[in-house]
């Protein structure tokens, strides 16, 4: 995987046909067999030979505009383009006659008499199709001369961060407008002007940055020129070789080809290969990846007595023992389980699964929790309970054959971007669309895409919504009942029908709640259960809620009575929102489950990794992130090792996280900048970006994918390293030489991963689908399709239970969380990226009627209060958000978004409700108290930062980070 040349990907010229059926036909001389409907072209190059070619690539759909493709095809009059050409049954072609290339060498001189004559020094020197197509029609001189008109001196575009639009090498071929449309589907681009005068341009004419492009780099990996491209490459050079590794951001879990110069990043390029992402990409993974060489990084160890006190860089060993005795120190103090982990879902399942066994197998305890807690418990625990397994249904590829699409609580577009580009071509080609959402996410009404129906459900109200869906279809002889009678438990579904049949569950019983019109719901309901194959996809709208588990019950039930389960097209799909969060679930990163979702109370499992481990193990669970905040306030827990994880500015009540931090005797963090959580550490232990390690990320398909080093860690140690490191210093002994031993200890320890291996995953061609094993050698694309994990599936009762938070007079809105496309999750690597320029601070979205009634303008600040704290945004007035309901984001700490929402959680995983908290919003000012004291407190943990002592240097007064009682610390706490 690693290549030492970074060559372009084969290129096919057009896409492939998916038809069963074959043709035969002869090109040159050479007889094959190709399927119906691919081009002449593709099948050209399926028999090796390549015709010339400016206008195609194989992403694209044919064009036809350059003229460069031309054959000949015996019978047949005329010069057609190969690319737009189908096969047909014993054609004969030829590509190579004397007269096809003087039409090439015609074609080609057009091109380049109007093209600058730079190639020495033009960025894509080496990297260009229009210089190689020169070569390959042998183009020697060009007859036309330049003194004509020509575009040799247009302006280059140069507003976007990322990439140049330099037209004067634009040779028209509409590869980029397509890309735009085709891969993206956001339609920026269109080809301006006619004849000569036409150019590419952005909106009406606009510089890239101010139009609708989202730079996804879709159309800059289409230019066959230079005339779109990266702007590191324009600064860097050609790259020289290249390794192919998956994105660190989201849930989609996109491979890419790092190509680089030396150990320095060039550009990533999504991986065409890719079987997440099929070679596209989301501005994110594509460009935002500066981050992992920003200034802000803390490549050395650090400790200190107190938060009080600057920061000590020290040797690896030396923070490493320190953190070790400080662990030790407190469980002889306080007892074993005063001490636990958080494991990271941005890091791979090699470094999680060290961290859970770091905790159970060292520190002796399950207090060990994850990301997942705040976000997807709540699927882990409705998709078992139902269906048996934790994880959704499909691969990303199944969304081309469904016809039927609910979106509940998700918006694809911000979060799950290359995803939703495959979404909405499925969408163009005439899928049906359900959004369920109370606010009017991009996918509403996007260009080429409009929702058949859009229920505006009001926030907290999930649970009541989809069991009115069901009311509509167990009452109106929807139900699959042949599906239903093979594959689920009769019983439970027999009392699930008579519930949700209850008239107190129609939706016109329900409308009052849920604030959605009956006949909406009832036609939506309608065309899920009627329109052939139905998909549900669904994100943290539906899972951060006091109902959260019951509402994923309620969509595996709609699934299960619409017959909805088990092939492609159709499944139940959590949108994960982390890029490792599936898999960081998988590893045992639940204090109550070992790795494989096995609970620690059974015997025979915990036996296993008690030999296995050389340890004895305990048999009760550990503490869940919000009881480890608990129980540091009330003093029983007071040591944390918190790997790649900000729960100060991810978890709720920031107030309540901040408490138990500063309650705590010994924090240490591992992370690559100094987060807000490791603002309240002890410790400080540098981490390592995704391309300083090997390993594995698995996605929301269950996808397990290869993660590459591309380069040394900065901090000498990648973080699974440090993990073995301090489980040494504790005094269990961790010895792996590479994380590929430690996939093999998974592999050996959980069933479902009992095939998964480095080399098997290279042998598949970069990723897996678990479950692998001896049933599924080559992993499972879709689960269910025979009979459900659990054997029979299990309908729920899903009956609505209204949550504490709602609205009052004294809290009278409904404040929603959640993402936007250029930001991700708590912001610390794309804030420290150009992607600011699209989104600099946290707005708080409001309905023009709220504004009003308030008194509230356009950018005013606006104080957010809640019953636990108040935070200050600009307001931004737009009816994406129904009236009583208010929004925002919680990329940047400043705008502590956090500290409004509440501790309330789902009834059975303690997932937090995010997504409803009762609000009341002012016209203020001047930010609020809390983010006058956050002001102050990060200035001073800067400042302790910047005043560091470095290694070597004698510290001025006395020696720090002795252990010592920290009763009565004067540390000012937000
Ligand atoms: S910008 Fe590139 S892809 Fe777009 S029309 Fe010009 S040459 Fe073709
Ligand atoms: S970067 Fe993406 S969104 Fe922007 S113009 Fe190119 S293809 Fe369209
Ligand atoms: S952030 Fe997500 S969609 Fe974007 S490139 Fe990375 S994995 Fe793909
Ligand atoms: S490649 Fe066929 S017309 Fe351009």
């Amino acid at each position: 995987m690693l290549e030492t040349i970074v060559q372009r990907e084969r290129d096919f010229g057009t896409p492939a046909s998916l038809a069963a059926e074959t043709v035969a036909l002869v090109i040159d001389g050479v007889e094959c067999s190709v399927p119906a409907g691919t081009s002449v072209m593709r099948a050209a190059a399926i028999a090796g030979i390549n015709i010339p070619k400016l206008c195609a690539t194989d992403s694209l759909e044919a064009f036809g505009s350059c003229r460069l493709c031309l054959v000949e095809i015996e019978g047949r009059r005329g010069y057609p383009a190969s690319c737009t050409t189908p096969v047909e049954a014993g054609m004969v072609i030829r590509t190579e006659t004397p007269k096809l290339h003087d039409l090439r060498r015609n074609v080609m001189e057009l091109y380049i008499s109007d093209h600058p004559l730079d190639c020495l020094t033009c960025p894509a020197n080496g990297d260009c199709e229009l210089q190689d197509m020169a070569g390959v029609v042998g183009l020697r001189n060009v007859r036309y001369g330049y003194e004509g008109a020509n575009h040799l001196n247009d302006a280059t575009d140069s507003s976007n961060p990322y990439f140049d639009y330099d037209p004067s090498k634009c040779i028209v071929c509409s590869r980029c407008v397509r890309a735009c449309d085709e891969v993206q589907g956001t339609f920026a681009l269109t080809i301006d002007g006619k004849g000569f005068a036409s150019r590419v341009a952005a909106g009406q004419n606009d510089p890239f940055l101010d139009s609708d492009c989202v730079s996804c780099g879709a159309c800059v990996q289409a230019c066959p020129t230079s005339t779109l491209v990266e702007k590191t490459v324009i600064m860097m050079g050609q790259p020289e070789h290249s390794v192919i590794t998956t994105c660190a951001y989201c849930g989609v879990g996109c491979a890419f080809k790092a190509e680089l110069k030396g150990d320095k990043v060039v550009r990533m390029v999504p991986w065409k290969d890719g079987q997440a992402n099929r070679g596209h990409s989301c501005v994110k993974g594509r460009f935002a990846w500066g981050y992992a060489t920003h200034k802000d990084r803390i490549t050395k160890p650090m400790i200190r007595a107190s938060i009080n006190d600057p920061w000590r860089e020290v040797s690896w060993s030396e923070a490493i023992n320190h953190a070790a005795s400080e662990l030790k120190r407190i469980q002889a103090k306080y007892g074993r389980d005063s001490i636990g982990g958080l494991t990271s879902s941005r890091c791979t399942n090699e470094e999680t699964y060290l961290v859970q066994k770091l905790v159970r197998a060292a520190f002796g305890t399950n207090n060990v929790d994850t990301c997942a807690r705040v976000c997807h418990s709540p699927t882990g625990y409705g998709l078992k309970t139902t269906l048996g397994e934790s994880a959704g249904t499909q691969t990303f590829d199944s969304v081309m054959f469904t016809d039927v699409v609910i979106v509940m609580g998700a918006n694809p577009s911000a979060a799950h971007p290359v995803f939703a580009s495959r979404l909405k071509r499925r969408l163009r080609e005439g899928a049906k669309l359900i959004v369920i959402d109370p606010r009017s996410i991009e996918l509403v009404d996007s260009p080429h895409i409009k929702a058949d129906y859009h229920l505006p459900v009001r926030p907290g109200t999930n649970t009541a919504l989809l069991t009115s869906m069901a009311h509509v279809i167990a009452t109106e002889g929807l139900i699959d009942e042949a599906f239903v009678a093979e594959r689920c438990e009769l019983p439970a579904f027999e009392q699930w029908r008579a519930f949700v049949s209850q008239p107190e569950n129609s939706p016109e019983a329900m409308a009052e709640i849920t604030g959605v019109p009956a006949a909406d719901l009832r036609a939506a309901a309608r065309l899920f259960a009627t329109h052939g194959n139905g998909s549900i996809y669904y994100g943290l709208g539906v899972t951060e809620h006091s109902q959260g588990s019951t509402t994923v019950m309620a969509i595996a039930n709609l699934a299960m009575a619409t017959g909805n389960l088990g092939r492609e097209g159709v499944g139940v799909n959590p949108l994960r929102g982390q890029n490792n969060v599936q898999g960081s679930c998988d590893m045992g990163s639940f204090p109550h489950e070992l790795p494989g979702y096995r609970h620690v109370s059974d015997d025979a499992v915990r036996g296993e990794f008690e030999r296995d481990w050389g340890v004895t193990l305990q048999p009760e669970p550990g503490l869940r992130i919000p009881n480890m905040f608990d129980a540091a306030i009330s003093g029983s827990f007071k040591g944390l090792y918190c790997q790649g994880e900000d729960i100060v500015q991810s978890d709720p009540n920031t107030q309540h996280v901040a408490a138990a931090l500063s309650a705590m005797e010994c924090v240490i963090v591992q992370d690559i900048f100094l987060n807000e959580t490791a603002k309240y550490a002890h410790v400080f232990l540098p981490g390592s970006s995704f391309l300083e390690k090997d390993g594995t990320f698995t996605n929301a398909e269950r996808r397990v994918s290869r993660v590459r080093k591309v380069m040394e860690p900065l901090g000498g140690l990648s973080d699974w390293e440090a993990t073995c490191e301090l489980s040494n210093a504790m005094g269990y002994p961790m010895h792996y030489k590479h994380p590929s031993e430690i996939m093999d200890e998974i592999a050996r320890l959980t069933p479902t991963f009992q095939g998964v291996s480095f080399a098997k995953i290279d042998e598949l061609g970069g990723s897996v689908q678990w479950p692998c094993n001896e049933q599924a050698p080559d992993g499972t694309p879709t689960m269910h399709v025979d009979e459900f994990v659990r054997g029979k599936g299990k309908f729920m009762i899903t009956k609505y239970v209204p949550s504490d938070e709602r609205s009052t007079r004294k809290f009278p809105l409904l404040l929603t969380t959640g993402r936007i496309l250029s930001q991700y999750n708590v912001g610390a690597q794309t804030r420290r990226t150009p992607n600011v320029m699209w989104h600099k601070e946290d707005l708080l979205e409001i309905h023009p009627q709220d504004a009003e009634d308030r008194g509230i303008l356009q950018g005013d600040w606006v104080a957010v209060q809640s019953r636990v704290g108040e935070t200050v945004l600009r307001a931004d007035i737009t009816e994406r958000v129904q009236p009583g309901v208010v929004y925002t984001t919680f990329h940047f700490p400043e705008s502590g978004a956090n500290v409004v929402t509440t501790d309330s959680a789902d009834w059975a995983t303690s997932c937090p409700e995010y997504k409803v908290t009762a609000v009341q919003a002012r016209r203020v000012t001047q930010p609020s108290t809390w983010q006058a004291k956050w002001s102050r407190f990060s200035d001073v943990q800067h400042q302790l930062l910047n005043d560091r002592l470095r290694e070597g240097e004698a510290p001025a007064k006395g020696p720090q980070a002795q252990p010592k009682e920290r009763e009565g610390e004067a540390t000012e706490q937000v």
